[in-house]
């Protein structure tokens, strides 16, 4: 298993030695390497058994980094870039030449994205280098909010995780990025859509394809436990099986099922606060799959602010590859 602890000095160490470390962001935990080193960039894709076509983003801790590694920053995504960084926002910018095509998968847009733990940031800081960093889970399951998450599954094949608690937002960045000029959406995050027609009025949100996905993000069956996921009117799939005497786990946004076991549910938030339930799904989805049912069932939440968000995670977690 890797090492957890809070030794900035020690991930520094092992990062500029060309190796990876485990890291909070705010929205989810990262597996990052050197940005600028292609041997750390393959060992991200072999670690993660990601495929080559589906890039990365590139962590940095200041507008003034990102420029060492982008030609420039259009207006309009500079506006969004002065609202939101630090924080869960991804801009696809023009990206120079000293980015790795592995990075970029060819493309000439690179990701970038400052998150804003300050562990991470602290980190960053003390850098010369950015961080490529995708989500620190094995391609295809739930992104990890807690660094056991991160161990649990990646422990064998990393020396270390810097562990900043759980975190904060719960859902990966929105990755906001220009198509023919127009401010486009191309993955549903942790900032809502709201808050970025504030700043730059209406925006495009692109509907996710499987096919030859411009962000890999947009693969459908993602982020999916082992065990079966369903999604529907609650009430009426915990009738269904139960009459049907199988195992369930429940996933609720509000609602409790008194006569299911308290190990067998997440309720997302009694309350209704779309925050709280973004910063548990993750966590909760993973608490559940590793309980002894033979299927989950779920619903979906209100279809607004990050409800939207959680909605497209729920759904994909439902698609078998
Ligand atoms: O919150 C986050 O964004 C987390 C933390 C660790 O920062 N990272 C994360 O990375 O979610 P990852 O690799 O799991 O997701 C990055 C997404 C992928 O779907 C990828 O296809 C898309 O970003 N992407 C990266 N570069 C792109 C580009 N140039 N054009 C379009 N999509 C891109
Ligand atoms: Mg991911």
């Amino acid at each position: 298993m890797a090492d957890i602890g809070v030794d900035i000095q020690k991930a520094k160490a092992i990062l500029a030695s060309g190796e990876l470390v485990g890291l909070p962001t705010e929205t989810v935990y990262g597996l990052a390497g050197n940005g600028f080193d292609e041997d750390a960039v393959a060992k991200i894709f072999e670690v993660k058994n990601r495929p080559n076509f589906d890039p990365l983003i590139l962590h940095a801790s200041s507008v003034d980094r990102v420029e060492g590694f982008v030609t420039h920053i259009p207006a309009q995504l500079k506006l969004l870039a002065d609202a939101f960084w630090p924080g869960p926002l991804t801009l696809l910018l023009p990206r120079k030449s000293n980015v790795p095509e592995l990075v970029t998968s060819g493309l000439d847009t690179v990701a970038v994205r400052i998150p804003s733990h300050p562990l991470t940031r602290a980190l960053l800081a003390s850098l010369d280098f950015p961080l490529a960093a995708p989500s620190a889970n094995p391609f295809g399951y739930i992104s990890p909010t807690l660094a056991s998450h991160v161990n649990d599954q990646l422990g064998e094949k990393i020396t270390y995780v810097l562990d900043g608690g759980q975190c904060d937002v719960g859902l990966e960045s929105t990755i906001v990025g220009l198509e023919a000029e127009e401010i486009t959406i191309f993955r549903l995050g942790g900032l809502d859509i709201a808050s970025i027609e504030q700043v730059v009025g209406a925006v495009k949100v692109m509907a996710h394809s499987s096919s030859n996905p411009k962000a890999p993000g947009q693969l459908k069956s993602h982020y999916a436990p082992s065990k079966p996921f369903v999604i529907g009117n609650i009430d009426e799939l915990v009738a269904t099986y139960r009459e049907k005497g199988e195992k369930f786990a429940i996933l609720t946004y509000q609602k409790d099922f008194p006569e299911v076991p308290d190990s067998n549910k997440v309720i997302l938030s009694p309350g209704g606060d779309l925050r709280e339930a973004a910063k548990k799904l993750f966590a909760g989805m993973r608490i559940l799959d590793s309980v002894d049912v033979s299927v989950i069932l779920a619903e979906l939440l209100p279809e607004e602010g990050l409800g939207r968000a959680i909605n497209d995670r729920l759904k994909r977690a439902s698609v078998k590859n």
